[in-house]
């Protein structure tokens, strides 16, 4: 982020010049710096600024020298003198070219902007007077003599003061905008040559003019010179005003501001500045009234336009102003009319772009028909939850074409900070509007998608504040019309914008958010899906990518399949475009070298071009021995099998849990040994082999964090199988929850499950009786393949998954 960079003025920091050294002593980047003499200081010389005691002015330091004499002494605490130069052009002033008295200065901040220059925000402190320049510092330095405040008042000084009081109290009523706490500062500052100070340094008057002022050590002649000139400014005030009144009444309002501007170009033009300032304040001017904001927005646009009228353009505040300005401009406030949902038309986007997901695509069809007719109501938003590459974002982006509108993605992944969604104020430096408010100046229009990506990974809100309930207020119908965001400070409407959320997992998703959300569960595809968005998507898509043309490279389905098999094992579709990418690739190098015209690609083609296959048969090599039993698992990427390995050795009846297991497995661990125990009788299990032995439950990958009841079954089966040495079907994978009495309980993600099952080549999957309801779920493609065993009762899953025979040796 574009931040500034603000020094804590004592700390050691290795980019400025000059390091001190345990003794005080300064060290300048050539060699070693000598001490600065007893009563000398650093000295900044400045153009035209005239630093009063008491009064607090920030300093832009442009020159090495005078960056390194401010760094000097804010980091040894030491006083700062600022000399006024006599000759504001001199680039490296000598003693000849500058006032011989100052102010010493204490530097309470020391700043680098964004755009590298430097400024020290100095206190004035107290008059000096140079005696002597010294040479041979990396800065000005000088022995100076301080002037002490006459502590002697009479009245005639005493007088004096109170009139001036009077006259500048006068002065900052006559003017116009002027804070209450100037007058209220005015009032309270104590003592005459503190007041002579405080008004001295705010006049509006030429440094010389200042200078002059600093240079009258003695009180009463110092009050008498600026009563002087405060009397002559009430004067030209007063006059001011009369004609100001006097042209009001002459002059319409418009011609008025028209006329004062012309006057200001001209007063501009003969100090040959601001020509193209002018210009430029024009062109803004005429962007505000474009840009069709509404009629609160309009007028602080407006309100900024006339502060940045009156800046110079070097100023920081400037580029800051500019910039607001330039969001404001930019967003698309002007409301277009929603542009009309042709629902026969969007079904066909629909099913151009993606294959099956019928259900689907019918419910996004029922959202948009109902857009449609009631597009003024309250709809709920849609929110995709499936693992990645199953479509998501492409379904959104469909849903962007099919209603004609612009589509755009912000993610929320990782968001963990509320300024993040709704911008910092402006008042940080650096501040920048969220991410809803930039997203909108991208797609420049309203009437947009806007898919909020990985609304399950939301930060939680924390000393940061609330993402969600930043999002939360983005996505109400109640209140987005009325958005605020913190930079921008005036609200936006966001109720023609069309939301689409997406996750992978329901259930981080903060609750009040899902309660407001439509969910649609996209599970993930079988292989003859794939195959299916292979063809006809996919390979098109990889072919036009390598700039292959179809006649140049044929795949076959064969080879297809063997990737989606052997070479991918996901829910969704995008490690098998990569794949396909990966071997047009590898055509294009052929047919580019001129080896060959065309390729035919099969199955056999595959493991030169891609490697050995990456999945192959894995449950066959790992099951079939007593004690490994096939689970299967739910994750927010999909179905997945895991292995629950079971080993028994010579000990003392512990159970041994492994494979970074969370309480609820550990637990369901526990719960199957004890039913395995209870049940030593029917099965044939001496129990004097289970005093005598540990036993050791290992769910690998190890380093793969789980958690969960649903591998109840399976840690059942796996210590049954162990302990009767019958091995488990390498064809069977299980899922269920058991109770210590042995029911199996329903189990969540069966959709999922299956599909991995399906994926490892299981035909039989077993699951809980009351997981029938499930079944229609569960696509007819894998109902056809894969069998299902609908179990009760834990005994029963025994008859299923062990082999009849008693199998060869048991583990060791
Ligand atoms: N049913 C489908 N028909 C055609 N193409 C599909 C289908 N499903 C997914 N794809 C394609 O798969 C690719 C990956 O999909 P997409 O980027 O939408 O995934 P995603 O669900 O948003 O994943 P993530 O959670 O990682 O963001 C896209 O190129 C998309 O077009
Ligand atoms: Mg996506």
């Amino acid at each position: 982020m574009n931040e500034a960079k603000i020094d804590n003025p004592l700390s050691a920091d290795a980019t400025t010049p000059a390091a001190v050294s345990a003794t005080g002593a300064s060290h300048s980047k050539e060699g070693t710096m000598r001490p600065l003499p007893e009563g000398a200081v650093a000295i900044v010389p400045v153009r035209n600024v005239v630093l009063f005691p008491g009064l607090v002015v920030p300093l832009a330091v442009g020159r090495e020298r005078s960056r390194a004499a401010a760094q000097h002494a804010a980091r040894l605490q030491a006083p700062l003198g600022i000399l006024l130069q006599s000759k504001p052009d001199v680039d490296e002033p000598g003693p000849d070219d500058l006032h011989w008295v100052g102010t010493t200065a204490t530097v309470l901040r020391y700043i680098t902007a964004p755009d590298g220059s430097h400024h020290a925000i100095c206190k004035g402190m107290q008059r000096f007077r140079v005696l002597q320049f010294l040479e041979g510092y990396p800065f000005t330095v000088a022995r100076i003599q301080l002037i002490d405040e006459p502590e002697r008042t009479d009245a005639d000084v005493e007088g004096r003061a109170h009139a001036l009081r009077e006259r500048a109290t006068e002065i900052l009523q006559l003017l116009p905008q002027v804070p209450e706490e100037m007058v209220t500062a005015l009032q309270s500052v104590e003592g005459s040559g503190a007041l002579a100070d405080f008004i001295a340094g705010l006049m509006d008057i030429s440094a010389e003019e200042k200078q002059a002022l600093l240079e009258t050590f003695d009180l009463k002649a110092r009050l008498d010179k600026l009563l002087g000139l405060l009397s002559h400014r009430i004067e030209v005030l007063k006059v001011s005003r009369e004609i100001d009144e006097r042209t009001k009444e002459s002059i319409g309002d418009m011609n008025r501001k028209h006329l004062l501007r012309e006057q200001m170009r001209t007063i501009q033009k003969e100090l040959g500045e601001g020509e193209e300032g002018g210009a430029e304040i024009a062109e803004l001017d005429k962007a505000i009234t474009e840009a069709k904001m509404p009629e609160e927005v309009d007028k602080q646009a407006r309100k900024e336009l006339k502060r940045l009228e009156r800046m110079p353009e070097g100023a920081g505040e400037y580029s800051m102003i500019r910039t607001y300005l330039d969001w404001l401009i930019e967003l698309p406030w002007a409301a277009e009319p929603e542009p009309a949902i042709d629902i026969a038309e969007a079904r066909r986007i629909l099913d151009e772009d993606h294959y099956g997901l019928d259900k689907i695509k019918r419910r996004i069809l029922e959202y948009l028909a109902v857009r449609k007719l009631n597009p003024s109501g309250k709809g709920a938003i849609l929110c995709f939850v499936g693992p990645p590459g199953v479509g998501k974002t492409s379904l959104g982006q469909s849903i962007a074409k099919a209603t004609g509108r612009k589509f755009v993605r912000a993610s929320l992944g990782g968001v963990h900070d509320e300024a993040e969604m709704r911008g910092h104020r402006r008042t940080y430096i650096g501040a920048l509007p969220g991410n809803i408010i930039q997203n909108l100046r991208k797609v420049g229009t309203r009437n947009c998608v806007m898919m909020l990506d990985e609304v399950d990974k939301l930060g939680a809100g924390g000393f940061h504040g609330d993402p969600a309930s930043a999002l939360l207020e983005v996505l109400d119908p109640e209140q987005n019309s009325t958005f605020r965001d913190n930079y921008l400070a005036v609200p936006f409407d966001l109720s023609s914008v069309m939301f689409i959320c997406t996750a992978n997992v329901l259930d981080t998703i903060p609750g009040p958010l899902r309660d407001r959300m439509e969910v649609i569960q996209l599970p993930g595809y079988t292989a003859q899906e794939k195959l299916q968005i292979a063809r006809r998507y996919l390979v098109g898509r990889q072919l036009a990518a390598t700039g292959l043309k179809p006649e140049q490279c044929e795949i076959g389905d064969d080879a297809l399949t063997a990737i989606i098999g052997d070479y991918t094992r996901e829910a969704g579709v995008r490690n098998l475009e990569r794949e396909i990418g990966k071997v047009f690739r590898n055509v294009a190098v052929r047919i580019a070298e001129g080896s060959v015209q065309q390729v035919k690609i099969g199955p056999a083609d595959l493991a030169a071009i891609l490697g050995p296959r990456q999945f192959e048969a894995e449950v066959a090599m790992r099951s079939g021995v007593p004690g490994v039993a096939t689970g299967l698992a739910w994750t927010p990427v999909g179905g997945d099998i895991l292995f629950v390995e079971a080993a028994r050795m010579p000990g003392s009846g512990k159970l041994i849990l492994t494979g970074q297991l969370g309480e609820v497995m550990k637990e369901s661990a526990q719960a199957a040994l004890s039913l395995v125990k209870a049940r030593s009788a029917e099965l044939g299990i001496e129990g004097e082999v289970l005093e005598k032995s540990d036993i050791h439950v290992h769910v690998p990958a190890g380093a793969t964090p789980k958690d969960g009841p649903s591998a109840g079954v399976a840690m059942f089966v796996a210590l049954a199988s162990l302990l009767t040495r019958r091995a488990v079907r390498s064809d069977v994978a299980m899922t269920g929850e058991i109770s210590l009495r042995g029911l199996v309980l329903p189990i969540g993600g069966v959709k999922e499950k299956v599909l991995a099952a399906m994926r490892a080549g299981i035909t039989t999957v077993m699951l809980p009786a009351r997981n029938r309801r499930d079944l229609d779920e569960i696509p007819a493609e894998a109902r056809e393949k894969v069998s299902f065993v609908w179990v009760e009762q834990v005994d029963e899953a025994l008859a299923t998954a062990l082999s009849p025979a008693a199998a060869t040796a048991a583990p060791a």
